[in-house]
């Protein structure tokens, strides 16, 4: 059980790659926080997940651009289970619109989302790993934060800031005993993807040299690996899980 005894948050832990983590945490032992909007599914989700394998599965909600319910979700995590020992910074949307034509709104919110909400997760993380002394904190990038690609200005953006702040938080946090990555996935077959129509979707999977999408189990096993004591001497990496993707581009 690699994850015995430790308690983890997922933000957008109500589906895709976030639920496929909590999942994954609870088979090996932990207990779990699925942080996510109101109205999404993450509470039906934690009712059929609690007690499951043994661990609690706690619901709260979280809109990851509202500092105050970023900082209670920690306050209520660490009163309910005693610790927060990983956390995964995975809330993030989409967006794909030619440059010229994406509004102030619309970039600013895949901005606020992407970027600005996993700075806020991830300090209100600190601040409980700091006084404990130990802890992993993963943040999700993408492929998208290596590479550019048309009509992404916004994700793109996010995600390259996503990885650069993990390497800075990485080395600042060091010290402290608390570990910061990220996660870089290829195109995973998740319901971000539902809007793609097929073409667009076949070329995507030829872009990846292992020929298919990913799954959310293998995003989640990276995760599992990442926030566990087997990554004890990485921090400020990002992990690509992208089907070599990247590796043919410099
Ligand atoms: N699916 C892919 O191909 C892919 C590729 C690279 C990176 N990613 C990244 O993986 C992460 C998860 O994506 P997914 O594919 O599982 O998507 P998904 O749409 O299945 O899940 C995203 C979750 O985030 C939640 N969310 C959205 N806005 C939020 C907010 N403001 N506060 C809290 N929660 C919010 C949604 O309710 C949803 O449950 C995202 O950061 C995404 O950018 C996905």
């Amino acid at each position: 059980m690699r994850m015995q005894g430790k308690n983890v948050i997922v933000t957008g832990g109500a589906s895709g790659i976030g639920l496929a983590s909590i999942e994954r945490c609870l088979e090996e032992g932990a207990s779990a926080v699925i942080a996510d909007l109101e109205g999404s599914e993450g509470a039906v989700r934690a009712a059929e997940l609690d007690g499951k394998h043994g661990g609690r599965c706690l619901f709260k909600v979280c809109d990851v651009t509202d500092t105050a319910q970023v900082d209670r979700l920690f306050e209520e995590s660490v009163a309910e289970l005693g610790s927060v020992d990983a956390v995964f910074n995975n809330a993030g949307i989409g967006g794909i619109t030619p440059s010229d034509e994406v509004t102030d709104e619309e970039f600013l919110r895949i901005i606020d989302i992407n970027l600005n909400g996993v700075f806020r997760v991830a300090r209100a993380a600190l601040r409980v790993m700091y006084r404990q002394g130990s802890g992993s904190i993963v943040n999700c990038a993408s492929i998208l934060g290596m590479v550019g690609q048309s009509q992404t200005a916004a994700y793109t953006a996010a995600k390259g800031g996503v990885v650069n702040m993990t390497r800075t938080l990485g080395i600042e946090a060091a010290p402290k005993g608390v570990r910061v990555n990220g996660i870089g996935p290829g195109y995973i077959d998740t319901p971000l993807l539902a809007a793609l129509d097929e073409e667009l979707l076949q070329g995507l999977i030829r872009m990846h040299p292992i020929g298919r999408l990913g799954r959310s189990e293998e995003v989640a096993n990276a995760f599992l690996f990442l926030a566990s004591d087997e990554a004890s001497f990485i921090t400020g990496t990002t992990l690509m899980v992208d089907g070599g993707f990247t590796a043919g581009k410099s």
